[in-house]
C-alpha cells in the first residue's frame, strides 16, 4: 500500500455489522462521503461482512478495506482463524492487531501481537497496531512506559523498511467505548511520546511518515478538536463509526 493521506479516519465495527447491513451502511454513507485526496478513509468491518463491504465499496477505491484480526500463521489446522494472506486474497488493505479488545478480552500478549505484525508485512498488508493504558496503569503514572512497553515488543524486530509500513493508534483503554474521551492535550502528549519512541528507534523520516491515530469514544462532535491535535494524524473510531450520517461528519472533520 503507498502512504495513506492524512488524516486517517478509520471505523472499526467490531462484532456488529451483518453482510446485508454493511450492503445498507455504504448506500447511505457513500452518498455523504465524496472521494477526497487530502484525508483516507478505512473500515474495519466482521470478517464475515467484509465481501459485502468489498462490493458495496467497489466503484469507491477512496475507501480502504481491513480486517480486524489475523492469526500469524499462513495456513493449516488452526481451526477459527484467519490469516493475513487470506485477507489479502480478500481484498484487505489493512489489519488492526493488537487492538485492547484482542490484548484485554482474549489475553493476546505483546509477542502475540508482534508475530502478528511480522505475518501482516510478510503478506505485504499495513498493520494498523493499536497501543494504550489501562486506567489503573494511567492513574499510577505507568501510561507512558506501558505504551512504550507495547511499541518496543513489536518495534524492535522490524526492519527500517517494514517499520515504514505500519500505521499506529492510540487507544487509552478507559476511553474506549466509555464515552470518557481523552482530551487534545491528553491525546497529544502520548502522541508526541511515540513520535519520539520512532525518531530514536529509527529516524526522523520515519516518525514523521508514521500516520498516529487517537482512538477511543471519539464523535462527530469532538473529532474536530483531536483533529487539530499536534501529532493526530487520524482517528480510529469504533461505536459512532457504526452510523452512516455521524461517520460521514467524522470523515470531513478538521478540513
Ligand atoms: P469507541 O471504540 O470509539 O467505541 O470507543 C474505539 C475502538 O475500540 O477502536
Amino acid at each position: 500500500m503507498s502512504r495513506v493521506a492524512t488524516p486517517v479516519a478509520a471505523g472499526n465495527w467490531k462484532m456488529h455489522v451483518t453482510p446485508d447491513e454493511a450492503g445498507a451502511f455504504f448506500r447511505s454513507f457513500l452518498a455523504l462521503h465524496s472521494p477526497r485526496e487530502d484525508r483516507t478513509v478505512a473500515f474495519f468491518p466482521p470478517a464475515l461482512s467484509f465481501a459485502a463491504a468489498r462490493e458495496a465499496t467497489a466503484e469507491r477505491r477512496d475507501i480502504l478495506l481491513g480486517v480486524q484480526n489475523v492469526y500469524w500463521e499462513e495456513k493449516g489446522a488452526f481451526t477459527g482463524e484467519i490469516s493475513a494472506e487470506m485477507a489479502a486474497a480478500a481484498g484487505a488493505a489493512l489489519v488492526l492487531v493488537g487492538h485492547s479488545e484482542r490484548r484485554h478480552v482474549f489475553g493476546e500478549t505483546d509477542e502475540d501481537t508482534r508475530r502478528k505484525v511480522q505475518a501482516v508485512i510478510r503478506a505485504g498488508l499495513a498493520p494498523l497496531l493499536c497501543v494504550g493504558e489501562l486506567l489503573e496503569e494511567r492513574d499510577s503514572g505507568r501510561a507512558a512506559p506501558v505504551v512504550r512497553r507495547q511499541l518496543e515488543a513489536v518495534y524492535d524486530s522490524l526492519e527500517p523498511d517494514h517499520a515504514a509500513r505500519l500505521l499506529i493508534a492510540y487507544e487509552p483503554v478507559w476511553a474506549i467505548g466509555t464515552g470518557r474521551t481523552a482530551s487534545p492535550a491528553d491525546a497529544e502528549e502520548m502522541h508526541g511520546q511515540i513520535r519520539q519512541f520512532l525518531q530514536d528507534t529509527f529516524d526522523e523520516e520515519l516518525a514523521a511518515r508514521t500516520p498516529i491515530l487517537y482512538g477511543g469514544s471519539v464523535k462527530p462532535d469532538n473529532a474536530d478538536g483531536l483533529l487539530r491535535a499536534r501529532d493526530v494524524d487520524g482517528l480510529l473510531v469504533g461505536g459512532a463509526s457504526l452510523q452512516p450520517d455521524g461517520f460521514a461528519r467524522i470523515c470531513s472533520a478538521a478540513g
